[in-house]
């Protein structure tokens, strides 16, 4: 569950500041008014806001003033500009500025919360970046904030973010399901020298084939029944960003054909329109299927193939990076343990021993949901293996080997420490190695004391 978005509405006009207030109050956003940018930033003195809609033409300090004080005082705060038609030219020069968009008065309300959805869904994004920062801290790699994981497979994937994310190349990111692409693709958006432009996610597989066309092409007034006013689509929005375009092995032969050209051309037209839209900006795809696959098959063409494969981001299944599970476990049992109030703190070794121990057919987001349910249902402040006990160990699904070395290791140096009570010298005794070595290995294996 989100925690609801906060917005100040900063316009001389009162008419505007009573209108917006009252249509995003109703949306179920927390909302506060200001009359001027000064009046604004004292506000701002004792409450930040998530996101800020600012008038352009304001009387003293102007919107892009204004913008600039904002953006000093709260860098992650997101900044939309309201403008009157025909100045598009500043509301451009704003988004070099850093605001993330430009609504035109007079509103369209279902452009207004397509906007605020999209706004609010970025700033979730942007959350559990913050909590997992202030989770891990140093401990973690704060400067990947969202991205938790200690595994040497994860390290490579970030290394590679690294390496690809200031080129402009397209990148695709394959994975199965729940492997944290979407996180990766926001990763190098905020690492490319777009990050101070949109972010503008589609998802091509949750829509049918005409309604995602015109949520990526946008329409002209009357290309359609029902288009009662011009809209601008996805394309449009990212110019100066980032496109992805998740599930992309979900989109047509034919739907393909006409993204190909958008990206060759960098200019297209609107759905009813001739008057061709310059659109510039980086695009990231993703996909769990197998495009290699879809393409032996004739259901994915070649030519979009090498277009939107130029540099390519493989996450590994998290059953193939156990290392990253008691991190993550950790990281999601105390974001949901702050979110209900439950007193809960941890994972005994044995708790953590199933997590590992299982096969994770669902990825990341499988995890994620296991602990929240175990947080919810949790009586101690620990969370033990009967907690756990529905997780059947590899269940019927054909993983890797179930017995690896490091989990034989893992098993007896538990053993060997339960049986000398955490005493670490006892516990190095009983398995005939020093202290340090033992001290080494339970770091490793994340063998920590209940
Ligand atoms: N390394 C990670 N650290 C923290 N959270 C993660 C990590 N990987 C994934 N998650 C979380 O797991 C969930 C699933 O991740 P995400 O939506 O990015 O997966 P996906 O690969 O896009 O899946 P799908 O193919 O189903 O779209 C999200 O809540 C995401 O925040
Ligand atoms: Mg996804």
């Amino acid at each position: 569950m989100a925690p609801m978005m906060h917005i100040m509405v900063v316009d001389d006009e009162e008419a505007i500041c009573v209108a917006l207030s009252a249509w995003l109050t109703k949306e179920g956003y927390n909302v506060e008014t200001a009359a001027s940018g000064p009046a604004a930033l004292a506000r701002m003195e004792e409450k930040h806001n998530d996101l800020y809609l600012v008038d352009f033409k304001m009387p003293g300090m102007d919107g892009l003033q204004l913008l600039a004080e904002i953006k000093m005082r709260q860098p992650d705060a997101t900044v939309i500009m309201i403008t009157a038609h025909g100045s598009i030219q500043s509301a451009v020069e704003a988004m070099k500025r850093g605001a993330v968009d430009y609504l035109c008065k007079p509103f369209d309300p279902e452009e207004l919360s397509l906007l605020m959805e999209r706004v609010a869904a970025a700033k979730t994004l942007q959350r559990t970046a913050t909590d997992a920062d202030g989770q891990w801290g140093a401990a973690q790699q704060p400067a990947w904030g969202g991205i938790v994981g200690q595994s040497e497979a994860l390290r490579i994937v970030l290394d590679e973010i690294e390496e690809v994310a200031p080129t402009t190349a397209p990148v695709l990111i394959t994975g199965e399901t729940g492997t944290g692409k979407d996180l990766l693709a926001l990763a190098i958006h905020m690492r490319s020298e777009q990050a101070g432009g949109p972010f503008m996610a589609i998802n091509c597989g949750a829509q049918s084939e005409t309604l995602l066309e015109s949520e990526l092409f946008g329409h002209e007034r009357g290309a359609f029944t029902g288009a009662v006013k011009a809209r601008r689509g996805r394309l449009e929005m990212a110019n100066g960003g980032t496109l992805f375009l998740d599930e992309i092995g979900e989109i047509s032969p034919k739907m393909q054909i006409t993204l190909l050209r958008v990206l060759e051309e960098k200019k297209f037209c609107r759905l009813g329109g001739n008057q061709p839209v310059d659109t510039h900006f980086r695009l990231v795809s993703a996909t769990h299927r197998d495009l290699r696959q879809l393409l032996r098959e004739g259901q994915f063409r070649e030519d979009f193939f090498y277009r939107i494969n130029v540099l390519t981001i493989h996450i590994p299944p998290l059953r193939e990076r156990l290392e990253d599970v008691p991190v993550l476990a950790d990281f999601f049992l105390h974001r949901y343990a702050a979110e209900t109030g439950k007193p809960v703190e941890g994972l005994t070794p044995r708790a953590v021993e199933i997590l590992m121990n299982y096969n994770w057919p669902g990825n990341v987001r499988e995890l994620r949901n296991v602990i929240e349910r175990v947080v919810v249902i949790a009586r101690g402040r620990m969370i033990g293996a009967e907690e756990l006990a529905f997780l059947q160990p590899h269940a019927d699904t054909c993983g890797p080997e179930p017995t690896t070395l490091r989990e034989v290791e893992r098993h007896h140096l538990l053993n060997a420490l339960e049986n000398s009570d955490w005493n670490i010298t006892r516990a190095a005794k009983l398995l005939d190695i020093d202290r340090v070595t033992l001290s080494r290995k339970m770091k490793r294996l994340n063998l920590k004391r209940p």
